[in-house]
């Protein structure tokens, strides 16, 4: 094995071939623009991209032992170089074999004799595309964070609008939101999902925006009527999110949050697991912060009551499952009750 260091910021190649006058040639032609390494072998190639990375590799496909096609195979399926590009020396006439390379996910391929001058421009060119795609690969990135903050940003902002208008409510949404997640987490939810129940959890209360302020605010006891009203918000702030694509299931926090596990929820009296997971969750998430939070009526619960309290709902209120999730995370402190 011969290894060229080259200069800092020079691409690295590594030529892999049995011939050891066509490795000279490599080596001639290559030594001066890139940061070389020379194999004689399959077995030696991969034994070098164990312990080093390359950003292309130039591989001859009749070797003895291990070929060509079975080198590659077995790079591409090391873990770390199904990316990297390859290019395969073949004999003048083999396009059955071209055709099985590029079948196989070959870069190109560069036919013996070798034109050095050919070789070169070719390699250069399949590392420029490569730079160009690593480029576009970051940009959609960037770009893909920046929207889902963007979004973020906006639901949160909306959420807020709600909670605003009651200084007993303020940052109710964001918190039922925070311990929603924490919940999903604790069940073993996957981060798509997990991403998502936060932005559901956050429109949960969407629908008070069409309940009256003389209710919604109102310091004492509502009667049968203005609970009746109350009520309401849950389906109102389905039909305003109904409208929303781009979030699967973004009405389910606001449809299903009053919902309670023994079906003597609202509005629809679901039951059990007719009840979709992220309404089950958003529900006990949401009767945490009304035990928790001051509200115009009453002080916030202490600590014992509102362990009681979850304990006492499980089966009954809230889904047995969420509940001994919401009770562990309470014990070990990640959600802290003051
Ligand atoms: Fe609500």
């Amino acid at each position: 094995m011969y290894c060229y260091e080259g200069e800092i910021g020079m691409k690295s190649i590594l030529v892999v071939d049995d011939v050891a006058t066509n490795l000279r040639m490599m080596e001639a032609v290559l030594k001066d623009s890139y940061k070389l390494t020379l194999v004689k072998s399959g077995e030696q190639a991969l034994k070098f991209l164990s312990k080093n990375n390359v950003d292309l590799i130039l591989m001859d496909l009749i070797m003895p032992e291990m070929d060509g096609f079975e080198t590659y195979r077995r790079i591409r399926g090391n873990g770390k170089d199904e990316h990297v590009p390859v290019i395969f020396f073949t004999a003048d006439k083999a396009v059955e074999q071209e055709a099985e390379g590029l079948r196989l996910g070959a870069m190109d391929f560069i036919r013996k004799p070798i034109v050095p001058e050919v070789m070169l421009r070719r390699i250069e060119r399949i590392l420029e595309l490569e730079d160009l795609q690593k480029d576009l690969e970051y940009k959609v990135e960037e770009k893909t964070k920046q929207v889902k903050q963007l979004m973020f940003e906006t639901i949160t902002a909306i959420a807020g609008t709600i909670d605003a208008k009651d200084p007993y409510t303020k940052g109710h949404s964001e918190r039922v939101a925070e311990y929603s997640v924490k919940i999903a987490k604790e069940l073993g939810m996957d981060e798509k999902r997990v991403n998502e129940l936060s932005y559901i959890a956050l429109l949960h209360d969407i629908g008070k925006v069409g309940i009256p302020d003389a209710i919604l605010l109102k310091p004492d006891r509502l009667t049968d009527e203005e609970y009746a009203t109350m009520k309401t918000h849950t389906s109102i702030g389905a039909k305003v999110l109904e409208s929303l694509n781009s979030i699967q299931h973004i009405e389910y926090g606001a449809l299903y949050h009053h919902e309670r596990y023994d079906g003597r929820g609202y509005p629809n009296g679901l039951q059990g697991e007719e009840i979709p997971l992220y309404g089950r969750i958003i529900a006990a998430a949401d009767a945490l912060d009304a035990m928790t939070s001051n509200r115009a009526y009453r002080k916030h619960l202490p600590k014992e009551r509102v362990l009681e309290e979850i304990a006492n709902g499980k089966g009954t209120q809230f889904d047995p499952v969420v509940t001994d999730a919401l009770l562990s995370l309470i014990e070990r402190e990640e959600i802290v009750i003051e």
